[in-house]
C-alpha cells in the first residue's frame, strides 16, 4: 500500500509547520500508524533554507516530548504539490499563496487549512508567533495538537 503523504507549510519553516510535522508524527506513531505516513513540512519563503527550527519553538516543543529536528526547505510546486496528497496551510496567507501556486484543480483540492481541523481551539490560523513571547510558542503547539487529532479524523475518513 503506498503512504499517505503529508506536507505541514507555513512562511519560514521554523516554527509553526517543522511543529505541525512533530505533533503529527507523534499522533501517528501513538495509534501505531507510523509506516502508513510520509510527513514532512516547508515554507513559503526561503530565507531560512538550510536552518534548524527556532530554538525557542524547539525549546518549548521539547518540553512536550517533540523533538524538531527537520531542516528548513521552501514549497517547490513542481514536485510537491504532485508529490504530497494533502498540504496544510498553517494561516491565511499561506493559504493564499498556495492557492496562487497551485496549477489547476487537483492541487487545489489537496489544499486545506490547519484550523479547520480544531475543535477545542476557535482560531482561524496559527498565529506566528516569530516576533512575539513564550505565550505564543504555547499556543502553537496546542492549537497543533488538537487540530491534528481532527486532521487525523478527518484523513483516515478519506483514506
Ligand atoms: P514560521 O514563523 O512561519 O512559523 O516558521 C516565522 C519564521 C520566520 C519569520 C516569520 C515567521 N521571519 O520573518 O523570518
Amino acid at each position: 500500500m503506498s503512504k499517505i503523504k503529508i506536507l505541514f507549510v507555513c512562511l519560514g519553516n521554523i516554527c509553526r509547520s517543522p511543529s505541525a510535522e512533530a505533533v503529527f508524527k507523534d499522533i501517528v506513531k501513538t495509534k501505531g500508524l507510523a509506516e502508513e505516513f510520509d510527513i514532512d513540512s516547508a515554507g513559503t519563503y526561503a530565507y531560512h533554507e538550510g536552518e534548524m527550527a527556532d530554538r525557542r519553538m524547539q525549546q518549548h516543543a521539547i518540553k512536550r516530548g517533540y523533538n524538531l529536528t527537520s531542516i528548513s526547505r521552501p514549497f517547490y510546486p513542481n514536485r510537491d504539490w504532485d508529490k504530497f496528497d494533502y498540504i496544510v496551510a498553517m494561516d491565511n496567507s499561506n493559504f493564499t499563496d498556495l492557492r496562487a501556486m497551485a496549477r489547476n484543480e487537483a492541487d487545489l483540492k489537496k489544499l486545506h487549512k490547519m484550523t479547520n481541523f480544531s475543535s477545542r481551539f476557535n482560531y482561524d490560523h496559527v498565529p506566528d508567533p516569530y516576533y512575539g513571547g513564550y505565550e505564543g510558542f504555547e499556543l502553537v503547539l496546542d492549537i497543533l495538537e488538537d487540530a491534528g487529532e481532527g486532521f487525523f479524523n478527518y484523513v483516515k475518513k478519506q483514506e
